[in-house]
């Protein structure tokens, strides 16, 4: 179980600024505890859909969410059940994010070699999922690459913006991939992106941003 941590509480906080409409239909992709979705129960959501792949994360935020006596549905699965259930008011995501080299495939954080296995197909999907006037809230780290986040949900027709960013200290998993992260420069040297990455390696820390993406109202 993904126990909420620095980003979990970093996309609470964004979206808790970002004063979500009290009569919103939102959804928490990849929810793990539930703990945003929580949030969006408490902020006066019409209805919270929580999506989670890994049973344990389902009867997880079941339990928070019974237990607290809030109307949120939890289901298991992934973007395939979203698109079901859309369109949606509101999507927070904190997915798995953190590149992985080949062998490592925890869910709960390993997201392929350049971390974004659950992110870009997200962003693919995020304009269809959101109603018009919606908007999404996307946590994620530096080395999943901010720009090609910004860049791909800009390509859908959505305003893409970095609203909240915190500089945290390397955790045990990103510790245990600092020599991964610096392999992978030296196996893509012309790769803008991942120079980046060995650059901040050095450093033992990382930072961590939320990206909002506005859905017009009028368009398309
Ligand atoms: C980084 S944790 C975030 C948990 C929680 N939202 C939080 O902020 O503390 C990522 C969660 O995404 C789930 N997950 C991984 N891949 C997924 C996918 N393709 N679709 C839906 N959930 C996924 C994992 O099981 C895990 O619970």
């Amino acid at each position: 179980m993904y126990r909420p941590q620095e980003d979990s509480w970093l996309l609470e906080h964004a979206f808790g600024c970002a004063g979500p409409p009290p009569d919103a239909k939102v959804l928490d992709f990849c929810t793990g505890t539930g703990i945003l979705a929580v949030a969006a129960a408490r902020a006066g959501a019409k209805s919270v859909t929580a999506l989670d792949i890994a049973p344990r994360a389902v009867l997880t935020a079941r339990l928070n969410a019974w237990s607290r006596r809030l109307p949120i549905r939890v289901l298991r699965g992934g973007l395939g059940v979203a698109r079901r259930l859309a369109p949606f008011d509101v999507i927070v995501s904190n997915p798995p994010y953190v590149p992985a080299p080949s062998g490592a495939h925890d869910p709960r954080w390993d997201a392929g070699p350049d971390g974004r296995s659950v992110v870009d197909p997200l962003c693919r999907e995020i304009p269809e999922l959101l109603r018009p006037g919606g908007f999404a809230l996307v946590v994620h780290s530096e080395f999943t690459g901010v720009d090609t986040t910004l860049d791909m949900l800009r390509a859908g027709g959505v305003k893409a913006t970095v609203v909240a960013r915190e500089r945290i200290p390397f955790g045990p998993v990103m510790r245990s991939r600092a020599d991964y992260l610096q392999h992978r420069r030296t196996d893509s040297a012309a790769d803008a992106s991942v120079v980046a990455i060995e650059s901040k390696a050095g450093t033992e820390t990382e930072e961590v941003v939320v990206i909002r993406a506005d859905r017009p109202e009028h368009t398309r």
